[in-house]
């Protein structure tokens, strides 16, 4: 491999385990969504996921209010509507609205589900002891919703810049340990 000097302020777009996922949130006016690329799982059972959310988005403010979200996770053919969703705030308008994307009501949170969206996560805010250093909020997800019926879900991985990798062939290896 002939590897060559890598800028560091790109190395995120290396690393980033994706999906890319639309995160929902509970408001007094509407509900708000943003796109969100910076999360990882942290435990298998009960599903705890870490996400950096900037202190500069309306969500993170709403999130630390309502303490609760849900992850929507789309696949490319909405790749259009989670580029504008991240690159607009709900400080300004009704995301829902603008991006033709269907708010439904969840289960067990205040925080809508994405309709079009194949698979969407309930989540509670479990730790918040990162959130002021680093804006990084540890979610409990307490109930999912997958549509089976989808096999390869060619789910987007953001590799900066608007640019993405876009997830779809799944092998499986009967040596796998997890
Ligand atoms: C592909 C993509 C990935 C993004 N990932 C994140 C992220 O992981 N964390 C974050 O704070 N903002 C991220 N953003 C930016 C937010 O989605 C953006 O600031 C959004 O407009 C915030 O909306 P709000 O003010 O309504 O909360 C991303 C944007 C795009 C387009």
């Amino acid at each position: 491999m002939a590897k060559r000097d890598y800028p560091l302020a790109k190395v995120y777009g290396l690393l980033e385990p994706g999906p890319v996922v639309l995160l929902a949130t509970a408001g007094k006016a509407r509900p708000n969504l943003m796109t969100l690329s910076w999360l990882t799982m942290v435990e298998f059972v009960p599903p705890l996921v870490a996400c950096v959310l900037s202190d500069r988005d309306y969500s993170h403010g709403l999130l630390k209010k309502y303490r609760d979200c849900t992850l929507n996770i789309p696949t490319s053919e909405l790749a259009e509507q989670v580029v504008a969703v991240g690159n607009c705030s709900g400080r300004d308008i009704d995301k829902f609205q603008a991006f033709g994307l269907t708010p439904k009501p969840a289960a067990r949170v205040a925080a809508p589900l994405i309709e079009e969206c194949y698979a969407s996560l309930e989540c509670r805010v479990y730790d918040t002891r990162m959130v002021n250093k680093y804006g990084l909020f540890v979610l409990e997800v307490i109930q999912a919703w997958v549509d089976t019926a989808v096999k390869n879900p060619k789910t987007l991985h953001h590799r900066g810049k608007g640019v993405f990798m876009v997830a779809g062939e799944t092998i499986r290896l009967e040596s796998g340990m997890l």
